[in-house]
């Protein structure tokens, strides 16, 4: 069988993400009772960064020991990565000596080339257009709070970012409605637009987008890599910030999520963490047990 990567949640099918999401759920409370499980011994990751990170390394570095394997962090900085050698010779020598390999980058066609041309799975820890590990916490976040995510409706509010572009995916695999709330100029991939017109909806006004809605999420106005236009956003997006009072407009038993860090001030206001409809914690946290359940799916024969 050919080897199975994840460089976006359409690798997976929509029954593989549904049971992903449940297994996560079962690796969390395994964890919690204190159980052992180690199915990964003798299992090397190579964790690529090229980006900052805290959550996707903690929890990849964190979830590979807590399954008996180990995990290896590599900055373009200090390998010949950042120095020039090709993706594909980085691939080939790097994939033949560890059984798996997260790459967090810029361009999404590096994890594109570097899955190519490697012999074991390649993670997307998040490129400029793509965040998929993100989405399984997110949608486990849901899941635990709420039950099934199927005929609900998301919004999300402010860049048309890799968090959205990956909400998207997430919206068609699990059969949800998608708001997506932009000013303009900062739409999602239009591709993905097209592709699932049929189950989302643009909105420039984020009182219109929360009404009806079940789930509210948002992120940084600039992105890794947009420090530069990080005062020209914060012009562009006045009066995309949620708060208390704006998921006052959604559903009763609407969620708020953010992948974080967040910047409170800007797209969130200085409460929303702490309201008790904020379950961006738990989200955190999840990234450790849904991607365990994903090194488990790509690993565990
Ligand atoms: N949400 C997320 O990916 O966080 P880090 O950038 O800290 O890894
Ligand atoms: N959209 C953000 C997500 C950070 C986890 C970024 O790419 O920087």
């Amino acid at each position: 069988m050919s080897t199975r990567h994840f460089l976006t949640l359409k690798d997976l099918s929509s029954d593989e993400l549904k049971k992903l999401i449940v297994r996560a759920g079962e690796l969390k409370k395994m964890r919690n009772d204190g159980v052992v499980y180690e199915p990964l011994q003798n299992h090397v990751m190579a964790m690529i960064f090229e980006k900052a990170s805290t959550r996707t390394r903690v929890s990849f570095e964190a979830g590979m020991a807590q399954l008996g394997g180990h995990a290896m962090f590599l900055s373009s900085r200090d390998t010949q990565l950042g120095r020039g050698e090709p993706v594909e010779d980085s691939a080939r020598v790097i994939s033949s000596m560890v059984d798996v390999v997260m790459i967090r980058t810029f361009s999404h066609e590096t994890v594109e080339t570097f899955a190519q041309y490697s012999r074991v799975p390649v993670i997307n820890a998040l490129t400029d257009d793509y965040h998929p590990c993100q989405l399984l916490a997110d949608m486990q976040a849901y899941h635990e709070h709420r039950g099934s995510i199927q005929g609900k409706t998301a919004v999300w509010i402010g860049d048309g970012n890799n968090m959205c572009n990956s909400y998207i995916n997430a919206a068609a695999l699990l059969d949800f409605r998608l708001h997506i709330c932009c000013p303009e100029g900062f739409e999602p991939m239009q591709s993905l637009l097209e592709e699932h017109g049929d189950r989302i909806q643009l909105f420039r006004d984020p009182q219109e987008a929360v009404r009806g809605s079940d789930l509210i999420a948002t992120d940084v106005w600039a992105s890794m890599g947009q420090e530069d236009e990080q005062r020209m956003r914060e012009r562009k997006f006045v009066g995309f910030q949620v708060s208390p009072a704006l998921m006052d407009l959604a559903n009763p038993d609407a969620v708020f999520l953010h992948c974080l860090p967040a910047h409170r001030g800007e797209e969130i206001s200085e409460d929303m963490l702490d309201d008790p409809r904020s379950i961006v914690f738990d989200e955190a946290e999840n990234r450790l047990h849904a991607q365990k359940a994903l090194l488990e799916f790509l690993l565990v024969k």
